[in-house]
């Protein structure tokens, strides 16, 4: 599409262009209904069909065992840090947080207004620039779940292996930046929840992959709080964001098309690799997390100087390369390479890094450094 610029935004992600194709089009006519996306009913044949091959089309992407129910509702990534405990954390109870950044933080802080939250491992000491080592973690026993973030958007860090648990719990999962990215064992946690504007659309909607056997809440819930009530309703209990869904089918067609998980994992690996390897070779960027703690979706790096940092980011525009501020309480600089980031943009911001180090490095007092 003319006139496009590429997007590194940590979300709403960009699109593929077929994507937005399909998606103007159905502005105008939603298939054969007459009436465009943004004004099909939730109740009609044509939205339950839509939703009902959506929900398989997930389920089948990311092999969702039998015994789950997949549940797309309003609220995003963080209605859940509310929904999750609000259903799951009795009031005698504790569940176990894992702090590895700001949203991870956000998640045990709302968590705490339902019942006890231990915080069981935390790098907030390293500025969240690593995850914990297996044996920083100190498991509660009894603790009903244990929650962590997969993929910390803000900065940069990635779980490469389930964190530990104590055996008797399950895990809980906020998947917001990495699902559908890469391969993904929803079979070893109880309860998988993401928001839609990273790799799965656009914002507007909650994905909830949650064990059959959790949906009944452990305290008295208003209906519209309980996961039983959307499950009952099969995510219609109220009218859902029927146009964001519509869009998250569309990625998954997309994300099937394209080879499905494996194919994506590939890709972000593929891009992520040029990026570090980039990084790692430069005596005028630096990575700001450890090799072991990488994230493969969001690259996270200083320039010397903040102004240095700000100047990048005029220069990058200029080349029609946005979306690259770091997270506000984090700084510097971040490339989020999402499913629908090209690998050609990737390289495209390559150039443009090696470019800019070369312009400006002269310029650099010795020793200048913005960390
Ligand atoms: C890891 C993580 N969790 C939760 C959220 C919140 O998602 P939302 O803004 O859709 O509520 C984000 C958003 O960027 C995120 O990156």
């Amino acid at each position: 599409m003319a006139g496009r610029v590429q997007s590194f935004a940590p979300g709403p992600s960009m699109l593929p262009d077929e994507v937005l194709s399909e998606y103007q089009a159905s502005v105008g006519q939603f298939r054969d209904t007459g009436l465009g996306i943004l004004e099909l009913g939730h109740r009609s044949g044509q939205f339950e069909e839509m939703y009902e091959s959506t929900v398989a089309h997930l389920r089948a992407l990311l092999a969702v065992p039998d015994g789950y129910e997949v549940l797309l509702l309003h609220g995003g990534g963080r209605f859940q840090f509310t929904m999750l405990p609000a259903n799951l954390l009795p009031e005698d109870g504790s569940a176990d947080y894992i702090e590895t950044g700001h949203f991870a933080a956000a998640a045990a802080a709302d968590a705490a207004a339902y019942g006890r939250v231990n915080v069981v491992a935390s790098t907030r000491r390293d500025r969240f620039l690593r995850l914990p080592r297996a044996e920083e973690t100190r498991s509660t026993a009894g603790a009903t779940y244990t929650h962590y973030t997969s993929n910390n958007t803000e900065i940069g860090t990635q779980f490469r292996k389930l964190p530990r648990h104590h055996g008797i719990g399950w895990l809980a999962c906020d998947a917001s930046s990495d699902l559908l990215t890469r391969r993904f064992d929803v079979g070893a946690h109880g309860c998988v929840y993401a928001t839609s504007h990273k790799n799965l659309g656009t914002a507007g909607v909650g994905i909830v992959i949650i064990r059959s056997d959790l949906l009944a809440p452990v305290r008295k819930l208003p209906a519209y709080l309980s996961y039983a009530t959307h499950a009952q309703a099969s995510s219609r209990f109220n009218t859902p964001p029927i146009s964001a869904i519509y869009v998250m089918s569309l990625m998954l067609q997309w994300t099937a098309d394209g080879g499905g998980v494996e194919a994506m994992e590939k890709g972000c690996t593929a891009k992520s690799e040029l990026l570090y390897g980039l990084l790692d070779d430069s005596d005028f960027y630096s990575p700001l997390v450890a090799v072991e703690d990488r994230s493969k979706v969001n690259v996270t790096f200083a320039a010397p100087t903040p102004d240095l940092e700000a100047a990048f980011q005029e220069a990058a525009a200029q080349r029609d390369l946005v979306g690259l501020w770091g997270y506000r309480k984090v700084g510097h600089l971040r490339a989020s390479l999402f499913n629908a980031v090209p690998l050609t943009a990737v390289e495209k911001l390559a150039d443009f890094m090696d470019e800019f180090a070369r312009t400006n490095r002269p310029r650099l007092p010795a020793e200048s450094t913005s960390r």
